[in-house]
């Protein structure tokens, strides 16, 4: 019988990704899409339009996860099997700025999901993938699992880790079927512009096309677990697959800092970067040319840092039987790769890769 799944930040990343993969499966997918990136030229709109908008088994609600009753009416009307509660402020560095509407919409968002299942009675017939993130570890030391402590350094990461909490407590109390999804670092050529890594990947291959302005970035050592969000979402679906609902820590095992990202990035357009200077001083140099690329601005620090995220999946992968399959080298190239081929008028030809 055909599924049905509801995706809250149906035009996000994983959102795309995600879309694709299940449609690709046979489902038919609902997506959660705030008014302002239901319309051009906001960069939601462009990743469901790299989906194809006209797919028959597509439908898009416009709506907002802080609306409880909105999400409640629009779930009873789709009755889905599986709920994926990807939608969020995902940016911890605006968490710092916003994090009032950072824990209504990461923490009450979630509650909304799951108390709209409660009330509905829908508790044995629905499947629910909540996102939850490798910053609620923050500053607990690598490598980390499902049974490290959580530190979380962020309103962000602290919003984070209530949904966490909530799912859990759902689970135990009213017996919903929810798994958490531990997701380290994982990215694409559908990024947001604002992550460090599709920042450089586009600010290498402007260089590559002409760029003199050097590329300001902050703090260059911070250490991510970076995988590819295509292999990250196959792992959403296996959870909600698994005989038991629980939590389980998705991530690429393979961490660097944003200095080596920034480093292997350049080596990949056959630039060779060497630093020069401290702290605040410090600069990327082209090594054969003299020319300065990488500054650092003191206002990217975020008051409060994650300094090094490495998950150990290995729960997943013997539990699921899920195994990322691109690595760090192979993601960067995609990403330079895709971003080379973006038409200069704002539209783009994503979701080629992966
Ligand atoms: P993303 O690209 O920022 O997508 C999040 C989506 O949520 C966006 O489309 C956004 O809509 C939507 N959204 C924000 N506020 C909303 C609201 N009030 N109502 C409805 N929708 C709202 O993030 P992502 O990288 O795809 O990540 C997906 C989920 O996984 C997020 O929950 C994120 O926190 C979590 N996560 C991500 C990673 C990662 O490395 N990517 C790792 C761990 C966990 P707009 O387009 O309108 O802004
Ligand atoms: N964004 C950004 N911009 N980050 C920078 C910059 C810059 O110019 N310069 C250095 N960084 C550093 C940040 O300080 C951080 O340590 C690291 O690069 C990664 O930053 P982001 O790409 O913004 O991602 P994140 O690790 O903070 O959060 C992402 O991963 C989480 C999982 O660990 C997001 O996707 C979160 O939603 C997700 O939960």
């Amino acid at each position: 019988m055909t599924k049905t799944a509801f995706i809250t930040g149906i035009a996000g990343q994983d959102g795309a990704y995600l879309a694709r993969f299940l449609l690709g499966k046979g489902y038919n997918v609902h997506g959660l899409i705030r008014w302002d990136s239901a319309h051009e030229p906001y960069e939601g709109k462009s990743r469901i339009n790299a989906l194809r908008l006209d797919h028959k088994n597509l439908t898009l609600h416009l709506g907002d996860i802080t609306d409880a009753n909105a999400v409640t009416s629009l779930i009873k009307k789709i009755e889905p099997d599986e709920i994926y509660n990807l939608a969020a402020l995902s940016q911890v560095h605006v968490s710092f700025q916003t994090p009032a509407s950072t824990l209504d919409i990461n923490t009450n968002g979630t509650l909304n999901i799951l108390e709209a299942v409660r009330i509905l009675g829908m508790e044995k017939s629905v499947r629910i993938y909540q996102a939850s993130s490798s910053e609620m570890f923050g500053s607990t030391p690598p490598p980390q699992n499902e049974a490290s402590p959580m530190m979380p350094c962020s309103p962000y990461g602290v919003a984070k880790l209530a949904a966490y909490h909530l799912a859990r407590t759902y689970r135990e109390a009213y017996g919903l079927f929810v798994c958490n999804g531990i997701l380290f670092n994982h990215e694409s050529p559908l990024r947001g512009e604002d992550f460090v890594t599709r920042k450089i990947a586009r600010a290498v291959v402007e260089f590559e096309q002409g760029r003199t302005e050097p590329m300001k970035l902050g703090n260059l050592d911070a250490i991510r677990d970076w995988g590819f969000a295509g292999d990250f979402v196959e792992g959403m679906w296996l959870m909600l697959r698994h005989k038991v609902a629980d939590d389980f820590v998705l991530s690429s095992g393979d961490a660097h800092s944003v200095r080596t990202f920034v480093e292997r990035a350049f080596a990949y357009i056959g630039v060779e970067i060497e630093w020069e200077g401290e702290g605040v001083e410090e600069q990327g140099i082209d090594a054969n040319t003299g020319r300065v690329m990488v500054d650092i601005d003191e206002a990217l620090f975020r008051p409060l840092e994650v300094n090094h995220l490495l998950g150990d999946a290995s729960k997943a992968a013997k539990t699921l039987g899920w195994a990322p399959e691109t690595d760090f080298e192979a993601l960067i190239g995609m990403m330079i790769n895709e971003e080379r081929q973006l038409p200069k008028d704002g539209s783009n030809t994503w979701l080629k890769a992966g």
